[in-house]
């Protein structure tokens, strides 16, 4: 059951360049699960549409929420102080399947993908989870929260910190051992991780990213190319914020 709600601003500040966190005490909190998202509704004329922003950490009635500052929404995001109502929907989208974390789970996160995979490693903490976190540089966000909670690996593009490269640079370099990888990032990361997960015959779990308009399933805006046929509409489509955003690598066409 989806929540419409005013929620109150608790806390909000800068983690890196252009990163922001935004705390909110919300009913949605602690009804959600990790890889789910929430809309959040801007209050100013010109941005219409709702901003979907995934959990980063949930409970005790509370969000936090971790975002890029990329245009107005996220800007206007940007400015709120504690006190502040915000509008909200959620919790949204199917989240990670955790019961699929059998033997040596590898959470990935990428980027701006690196925030919904802070609550699944809280939420699947065991000495057989490595979280695996890419970054563009050096400065980084949310690594200390990942090492409270799970074994914690870093690849940076620019080789500032930890392995150069990317994501799967590191399970590779580091001979980690994967049954199983949840992820989340830029397409072409998921790209390579549906790849590499085909040819060890392994599964892979990742959350896409569209733009979206209504949050609910209704205006279509936010569809992805599927390998089968849905049931009901004979097409080979899903709707990233109802069917997703988390899919089996296999059953997407990305
Ligand atoms: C399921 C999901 C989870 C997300 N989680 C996060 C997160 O945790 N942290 C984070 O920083 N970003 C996240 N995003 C991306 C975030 O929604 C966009 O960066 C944000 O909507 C941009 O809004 P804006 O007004 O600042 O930018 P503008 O470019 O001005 O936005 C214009 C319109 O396009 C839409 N839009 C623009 N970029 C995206 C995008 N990449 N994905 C979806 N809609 C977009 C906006 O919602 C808005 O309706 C997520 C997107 C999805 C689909
Ligand atoms: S955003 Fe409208 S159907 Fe998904």
């Amino acid at each position: 059951m989806k929540i419409y709600e005013k929620g109150k601003m608790t806390g909000s500040r800068r983690l890196s360049e252009g990163i922001y966190e935004l705390c909110i005490k919300t009913n949605i909190a602690d009804k959600s699960k990790p890889g789910q998202f929430v809309m959040v509704y801007p209050k100013g004329k010109d941005t219409l549409l709702p901003r979907p922003i995934s959990i980063c950490e949930a409970g005790n009635g509370e969000l936090r929420l971790v975002y890029r500052v990329v245009g107005k929404g996220t800007h206007e995001f940007s400015t709120y102080k504690t006190g502040e109502e915000v509008m909200l929907l959620g919790p949204v989208g199917n989240g990670f399947p955790l019961e699929e974390a059998k033997g040596h789970a590898v959470l990935m996160g990428g980027g701006i993908g690196v925030p919904p995979i802070l609550q699944l490693s809280k939420e699947l903490r065991s000495e057989s989870v490595t979280a695996v976190m890419g970054y563009r540089t050096g400065d980084m966000f949310l690594k200390e929260d990942f090492e409270k909670y799970v074994k914690t690996e870093i690849a940076t593009e620019d080789g500032s910190f930890g392995v150069r490269g990317n994501v799967l640079d590191v399970l590779r370099e580091k001979n980690l051992p994967c049954d199983v990888i949840f992820a989340c990032g830029p397409m072409p990361m998921l790209r390579a991780i549906k790849k590499y997960a085909q040819e060890k015959g392994i599964k892979a779990y990742i959350s896409l990213e569209e733009r979206m308009a209504c949050g609910v399933g209704a205006c279509l805006g936010c569809v992805c190319r599927t390998t089968k046929k849905d049931a009901h509409s004979h097409v080979n489509n899903a709707r990233v914020c109802t069917e997703g955003p988390v899919f089996e690598a296999g059953e997407v066409d990305i």
